[in-house]
């Protein structure tokens, strides 16, 4: 168990149930480097325990996640498959275990691109999601551009990926990217309550059943590496490093 009040990522098993508590809560809980290796290390150690057989993913305060962290992508960018940002992402479009997010507040970016890794999602009612890639001269990553069509349809995935705009939680729920909608004081214990039923199941039939549902999982793993190459490209373009310094700088940016 790790410690609540020091790491920016805590973990602690109970009944079988690893949590995962994105901790930074001040900076919105954004990604940094460090953050996104704790939670590949996370998931891949749980991968190995036989006393875990549920992971849930959630933050503290009012954010699930802020997304990478900004000044990281200008700083740190990620250098290909061994980024801790990838290990994080093959980690869990790879977890054989169920996950469950249970989304506290803002998911932007890798808040909601990881959810289409998830296996339940529950989402607070005032929660707000963005995938607002294309506004820092960016593309989708984690599969999204894969996933999310398949999931809400071509026009609705090219509204929320080309235009870039907050949507709500009940359009997260709408296009299937949610289950349940909660009431925020109520969505931990939904998420317990579904944790708790998964780790009574039967461990091998949980673990097929999550195998058999994964849908051609090799496109999906292709598709997060042909993202992420061109996402580092777009990272080193003069439009990314304008939208990047330009939020440090807390002004809008100028494209060219
Ligand atoms: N990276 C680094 N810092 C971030 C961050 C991020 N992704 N998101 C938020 N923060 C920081 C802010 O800089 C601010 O820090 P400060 O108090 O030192 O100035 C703090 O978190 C609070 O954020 P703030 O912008 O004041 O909160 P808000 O409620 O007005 O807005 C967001 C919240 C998430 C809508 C807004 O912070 C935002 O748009 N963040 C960037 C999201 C993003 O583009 N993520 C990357 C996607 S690929």
């Amino acid at each position: 168990m790790s410690d609540p009040n020091t790491s920016l990522v805590t973990t602690s098993v109970q009944d079988g149930i690893l949590t995962i508590r994105m901790n930074r809560p001040d900076k919105k809980n954004a990604l940094t480097t460090d953050m996104y290796q704790q939670m590949a290390d996370a998931l891949t150690d749980a991968e190995k325990n036989p006393d875990v057989r549920v992971v849930v993913i959630t933050g503290t305060g009012d954010s699930f996640t802020a997304g990478n962290d900004l000044k990281d992508f200008l700083e740190n960018p990620p250098t290909g498959p061994e980024s801790p940002v990838l290990q994080f992402l093959k980690a869990i479009s790879e977890a054989r275990l169920p996950v469950i997010a249970a989304v506290n507040g803002v998911a932007v970016g890798v808040g909601t691109t990881m959810l289409l890794h998830c296996d339940f999602v529950y989402v607070a009612e005032d929660a707000s999601l963005a995938l607002p890639f294309i506004d820092l001269g960016l593309v989708p990553e984690a599969g999204a551009s894969l996933l999310l069509p398949r999931l809400a349809g071509h026009q609705k995935a090219a509204e929320l990926l080309m235009l870039g705009e907050p949507f709500t939680a009940q359009l997260a729920l709408e296009i299937g990217l949610a289950n349940a909608l909660c009431k925020p004081e109520d969505l931990e214990a939904k998420a317990m309550t579904t944790a708790k039923k998964l780790a009574a199941k039967p461990r091998d039939a949980l673990l097929h059943t999550k195998a058999l549902l994964r849908r051609e999982f090799e496109s999906v793993s292709a598709r997060i590496d042909k993202e992420a190459e061109i996402f580092k490209q777009c990272l080193h373009s003069e439009d990314a490093k304008e939208a990047l310094t330009a939020f440090k700088e807390k002004r809008k940016p100028k494209f060219k």
